[in-house]
């Protein structure tokens, strides 16, 4: 009797991992998805745009983290592992409501990029102009463009400002 019981518990267990496994599986895919679907509502002249600029467009949610090509990317990759291994950092890296409400979804919760590309180590001067250009249409991209419609000048020039402060507040944390 006790070993039935014993054996129907393993079963139960390996049944329950397998599925767990299924799961996490589906939703990396699903991401992977996501980032596709996102990347691919780049405008008609993406092709264009990405000759312009030299920041790819992410197509896989797994990569970005581990994503750098400069030395000063590199830096920036290693400090972000830093916040990430020192409990009590990540918690430090305070970010307004606007920001974590509006772009860390897809921008990371520092600015380290997910879904949309890493906003960490641009200027403040760099983020305004993308944002601008976003906005008015000059850079198309149907989901900045789409979100940016209902926020002000203004929200644009506070989230730039913070955003430039990204950097030195990385810096810092992990000092
Ligand atoms: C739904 C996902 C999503 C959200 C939310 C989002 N972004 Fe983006 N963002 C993207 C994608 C995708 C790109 C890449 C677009 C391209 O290059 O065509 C991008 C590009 C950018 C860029 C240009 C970066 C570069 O180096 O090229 C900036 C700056 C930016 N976003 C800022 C913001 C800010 C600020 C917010 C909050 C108001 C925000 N984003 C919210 C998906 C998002």
């Amino acid at each position: 009797m006790i070993k039935k019981i014993i054996a129907l518990i393993a079963v139960l267990l390996a049944a329950w991992s397998y599925f767990m496994m299924f799961t996490s599986d589906m939703q990396v895919k699903k991401l992977d998805k996501i980032a596709k679907i996102i990347s691919s509502t780049a405008m008609e002249d993406k092709k264009l745009n990405s000759l312009q600029n030299t920041q790819p467009v992410q197509t896989s949610a797994v990569e970005t983290v581990v994503q750098g090509t400069s030395t000063k990317d590199k830096e920036i990759e290693d400090k972000l592992r830093a916040l990430k291994e020192k409990a009590g950092n990540i918690a430090a890296f305070n970010v307004s409501p606007l920001y974590k409400k509006s772009c860390s979804s897809c921008h990371g919760n520092v600015g380290q990029g997910i879904i949309g590309p890493k906003l960490m180590g641009l200027s403040s001067e760099t983020v305004l102009k993308d944002l601008q250009d976003f906005k008015n249409g000059n850079r198309k991209n149907y989901v900045m463009y789409g979100l940016l419609g209902n926020m002000s000048d203004e929200q644009l020039v506070e989230l730039s400002k913070e955003i430039g402060t990204f950097q030195s507040k990385l810096d810092e944390a992990t000092k």
